[in-house]
């Protein structure tokens, strides 16, 4: 018996291989509304990843002699070691491959997102979740397009996803559990990737880089609050025995994810194509984490995992249990104390009002996601 833990007959779900579930005559009179808003939504951020109106792949970027992103974005450059070692255009394009990798990564993350929001329907009986998730597939796919497009625009060919981050996404994806799903997926995943997006949003040198990262927000703002409208519907009745699994779980993708982001196992062959051994770059960060000013450095550098952790805090999944997993990387008092605003809203926000004047030729200013993106009553 799997463990679904919904507690919500929004979430109801089966297992994937039950369609027989899906065709009861019954079923089809439900449809909780919750999730009309959002799903109505869909319209005001709709954009065409090949489509120059909305995005031009072929503004050209002085790769060669450009940083995309600055040195405080790449972990390795904070160790003595790897910080040394690199200089001049060598400099520039180690940040850049790095950047490739990162980018990479998000890219297997967007098709692992399809994939999931697809697995959703497979599980999900009530109406209007199916159609919320079959909506968030069609998002995550013109992600595909859009990383893909942009990756062989710069550098022709995206890097393999490293061991880590695959086994997760073939987890959440292959798994029947619900909560494994929106936890590990909308909750961790996105997260993670609407702090990255928006890092990326301010910092990159690339205004081609900028305007993805904005409209690719313009969606994920919506999925991240799909998560939310599951937490708040369902951990606040868990029991204690359920409600330490989904927190174990969260704190698994966690420790998952930053390994993954910080592990120089995972880009050997990055490291390897500099000279560099990952063995000894492993080192040169254990001994950068004893040497304040370096570790401050790092911190920033991780920095893109406040909203995460902020969601899941908000959420009420992290207690005291397993809160010293997170108080690592971010201030735990410091976020509680910061309220309910996440990071990237007010940039999705202002990629939504763009898209509205292109789509419309709307000229509204201002666009209110705490509004939109909203359970229904
Ligand atoms: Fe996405
Ligand atoms: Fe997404």
């Amino acid at each position: 018996m799997v463990r679904q833990i919904t507690k919500d007959d929004m979430y109801d779900a089966v297992a994937p291989d039950d369609f027989a579930s899906m065709i009861e005559v019954d079923r089809y009179g439900a449809r909780a509304s919750a999730f009309n808003k959002i799903i109505a939504a869909t319209h005001d951020h709709f954009w065409d990843p090949l489509d120059k109106k909305y995005i031009d792949f072929d503004e050209p970027f002085d790769i060669e002699n450009t940083p995309l992103i600055p040195e405080d974005f790449v972990p390795a450059l904070q160790t003595k070691l790897v910080d040394e070692h690199l200089k001049g255009k060598e400099r520039t394009r180690f940040i850049n491959e790095v950047a490739r990798w990162q980018l990479s990564a998000i890219l297997h993350g967007e098709q692992g997102a399809l994939s999931l929001s697809a697995s959703l329907v497979h599980v999900l009986r009530d109406q209007g979740a199916q159609e919320y998730a079959a909506n968030q597939a069609r998002e995550e796919a013109r992600h595909v397009t859009a990383f893909s497009k942009y990756i062989e625009s710069r550098w022709g060919s995206p890097l393999p996803c490293g061991p880590t981050l695959k086994n997760l996404l073939t987890e959440m994806v292959n798994a029947p559990e619900v909560y494994k799903k929106i936890v590990g997926m909308q909750m961790l995943v996105e997260g993670l990737a609407m702090g990255a997006f928006a890092t990326f949003f301010k910092e990159s040198n690339d205004p081609v880089m900028r305007h993805l990262m904005q409209l690719v927000m313009t969606d994920e703002a919506f999925h991240h609050k799909f998560g939310k409208i599951w937490a708040d519907r369902t951990v606040p009745h868990l029991t204690e025995d359920e409600h330490n699994i989904v927190e174990d779980w969260a704190a698994e993708c966690f420790q998952t994810l930053l390994f993954n982001l910080v592990n120089p196992e995972q880009m050997k062959e990055l490291y390897a194509d500099f000279g560099l051994d990952w063995e000894e770059v492993m080192a040169a960060f254990l001994e950068a984490a004893t040497d304040d000013e370096r570790r401050q450095r790092m911190e920033e550098s991780t920095d893109i995992f406040r909203v995460l952790i902020k969601t899941l805090l908000n959420a009420g999944i992290i207690t005291d249990r397993t809160k010293d997993v997170y108080a690592t990387y971010v201030n735990m008092e410091e976020l509680k104390s910061e309220g309910d605003v996440m990071v990237g809203d007010a940039i999705a926000e202002e990629g939504i009002v763009f898209l509205q004047k292109v789509n419309f030729g709307k000229d509204d200013t201002s666009y209110s996601l705490a509004q939109a993106a909203t359970a229904a009553e």
